[in-house]
């Protein structure tokens, strides 16, 4: 299957209890360079829970990935299936999560070292969709973390029919390391990615991990393909509008925080009148003024509770005048 019609230079991780639909509708004000990701979803959460609630997203997030998290072949084939009429975009399979209900379920980064199974599930998944089905993983788990065991795995799952692998450039650490930890504590080792990509310049390969400057995303290209950002994109969303600027050359993005809060206010008050709670649309916004003068101000007003004598926006009005037009730019 190829790739090719996606541009897959910068994408925005899938994070659980962050990137859901409200969320990805505020990237995509922020830039329309990025494939946006879905939270994990597991097989049995999509085939057996409230699927619509799981599925449901806004036009404007194309392009638009779902991942989904599971072992079982039939389960994933019939979920892709599902997505792909959703109009989903790509297939994302998590094989890069360490977390203890993951591995029960063995799926996530523990599926890295039973190669012949993610394989089959590739393989069926790839046979019952016609978009792509890709993999995001790590450099290795526990003490199974050489070079060599990445690039046998990179080649048995290319050859099962992935040619797209998004890397997150640490090794999971299976028992003894939270999924918290498991961002921070192993190594980040680039080097290794970059290797990979050199051993296999046919796959399109994307680094994750670690990444929250402008510079030192761009340089990336030099090595890899595309470049997976995830906790930068809410802690600091702005950033996304340098990238836009510095790295795609894109003049038509909206330029000011203020242009991006009014043109969010018309979701929040579109989605406030279909019944959705303020809280859960005012969470993407709060990192948008990181480093700018007012910022403790606007977070407050954002994580304190909505006055109960005053309406959605009005509140959302405090919100934009609470941060003074200077520090909008910038
Ligand atoms: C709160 C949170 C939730 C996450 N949930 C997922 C997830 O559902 N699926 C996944 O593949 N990775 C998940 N990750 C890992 C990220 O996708 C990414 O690989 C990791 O944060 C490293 O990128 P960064 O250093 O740019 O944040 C999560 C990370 C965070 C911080």
């Amino acid at each position: 299957m190829t790739t090719q019609h996606i541009d897959r230079r910068l994408s925005i991780a899938p994070m659980m209890n962050h990137t859901d639909k409200h969320f990805r509708y505020f990237m995509r004000l922020l830039t329309r360079h990025a494939v946006l990701y879905t939270e994990m979803i597991t097989t049995g959460a999509l085939l057996h829970g409230d699927r619509q609630r799981y599925l449901d997203y806004n036009d404007i997030e194309h392009p638009l990935a779902i991942q989904l998290g599971g072992s079982d072949p039939t389960d994933l084939a019939q979920c892709a299936r599902i997505a792909e009429n959703e109009g989903y975009d790509e297939v994302n399979l998590n094989i890069g999560c360490p977390s203890d209900r993951v591995q029960n379920g063995q799926f996530g980064a523990c599926l890295m070292s039973n190669t012949e199974l993610l394989g089959h599930c590739v393989n069926t998944i790839q046979a019952a969709v016609k978009i792509p089905v890709t993999i995001k993983t790590r450099i290795g788990i526990d003490d199974e973390d050489s070079y060599e065991f990445l690039k046998m795995f990179v080649k048995t799952i290319s050859e099962a029919g992935c040619d797209t692998f998004i890397i997150h450039a640490r090794k999971a650490i299976l028992n003894g390391l939270s999924p918290k930890q498991n961002r921070v504590v192993p190594p980040l080792n680039y080097e290794r990615v970059y290797k990979i990509k050199r051993a296999f310049p046919a796959l399109n390969i994307t680094i994750n991990g670690g990444f929250t400057e402008l510079d030192k995303i761009k340089s990336q290209f030099n090595h890899v393909d595309g470049v997976m950002i995830g906790r930068v994109a809410y802690k600091n969303p702005f950033m996304l509008v340098d990238i836009n600027k510095h790295i795609f050359e894109d003049a038509t993005a909206l330029a000011t925080r203020e242009d991006i809060l009014l043109k969010f206010k018309d979701y929040v008050l579109e989605q406030c009148n279909n019944g959705v709670n303020i809280k859960s649309l005012t969470r993407p916004i709060i990192g948008l003024y990181q480093g700018r003068v007012g910022a403790r101000q606007y977070r407050r007003l954002l994580t304190e509770a909505m006055p109960d004598d005053i309406k959605a926006g009005q509140y959302f009005d405090n919100i934009i005048q609470s941060v003074s037009p200077a520090t909008n730019y910038g």
